[in-house]
């Protein structure tokens, strides 16, 4: 199977690698709206005969022989890209978000003549990733969804390969579970993040809280998350809120941390 990979960002940079392991797969073309990031993928994956293009001018693969595209771009990048992309007839072109209905690629044509593109998809492997971090795909779970059972079936194939779990999940379902994974994740790493600015503010080291991450996140998976809850918000220790808020004020490191801080709590309290 021939693959276009339209994206060099954080997914692709997992995923075309992963890809590129596999007998079965070719990687013939990769965009990247900066030139540089679709070269760089390109070394990454070590294979010379990749073709490199770049700008919204150099969307037309029209003459190609790809039989799957990839798109994985920013989710606010995908009207612009979609309106240039255009893909060879039987191509299959498929997207790697947890925000965007399927329906969003009809906007790609399948040939010069603007013929909007029948064969659509979803490869969304429900997780996070960072060019910096390796990942295990094995256990990452996909969501398939194509509007053609024989391309669901290409899809959730390919995606065997990839890993143990994967699963047919409407547009819907899928929009669903990427709000529950933005607080889940993105979230959660906020608050991480509150927590270095402040220690950092103070000079004291990040490394303390890391036993507390780790069983933060072994407890809320044994128990479940709304059986673990612990601290002053839950105990409703008005003082402890109050000294904390104090602290938060005089530290005047960003006037969104007490913000954060009375909403969480306010909203524990109100579970
Ligand atoms: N990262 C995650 O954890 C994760 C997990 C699951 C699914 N996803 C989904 O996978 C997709 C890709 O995410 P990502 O994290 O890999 O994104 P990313 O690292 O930000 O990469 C985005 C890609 O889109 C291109 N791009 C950005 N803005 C653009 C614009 N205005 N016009 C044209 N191209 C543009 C970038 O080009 P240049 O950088 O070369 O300019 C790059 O190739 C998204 O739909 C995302 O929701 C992400």
């Amino acid at each position: 199977m021939n693959v276009i990979f339209i994206g060099a960002g954080n997914v692709a940079w997992h995923l075309a690698s992963l890809f590129s392991e596999k007998e079965n797969l070719e990687i013939t073309h990769i965009w990247s709206r900066t030139k540089e990031n679709a070269e760089i993928l390109k070394e990454k994956i070590d294979k010379k005969s990749i073709q490199v293009y770049h700008s919204l001018e150099g969307l037309d693969f029209s003459k190609t022989d790809a039989d799957l595209a990839i798109l994985s771009i920013a989710d606010n990048a995908f009207e612009s890209v979609l309106s240039k992309l255009i893909l060879p007839k039987n191509c299959i072109l498929a997207h790697t978000s947890g925000s965007q209905p399927m329906q969003m690629l009809q906007k790609a044509s399948q040939n010069v003549l603007g013929e909007k593109i029948e064969k659509i998809g979803v490869f969304y492997p429900l997780q996070t990733f960072s060019k910096a971090k390796q990942v295990d795909f094995s256990q990452i779970p996909f969501c398939i969804e194509s509007n053609d059972k024989e391309i669901e079936e290409k899809l959730f194939t390919l995606a065997q390969e990839c890993s143990e779990k994967v699963f047919k999940v409407s547009s819907k379902d899928r929009g669903i579970l990427h709000v529950a994974a933005v607080f889940a994740c993105n979230f959660s790493n906020y608050l991480w993040t509150i927590s270095e600015t402040i220690l950092k503010e103070k000079k004291l080291p990040f490394d303390m809280l890391k036993p507390l991450l780790e069983e933060t996140l072994q407890k809320a998976l044994e128990i479940n998350p709304s059986n673990a809850q612990t601290g002053p918000a839950i105990r409703n220790d008005k003082k402890v809120i109050e000294k904390h808020i104090n602290m938060l004020e005089e530290m005047n490191l960003d006037d969104n941390f007490c913000q954060i801080y009375r909403l969480m709590t306010e909203s524990i309290q109100n579970k």
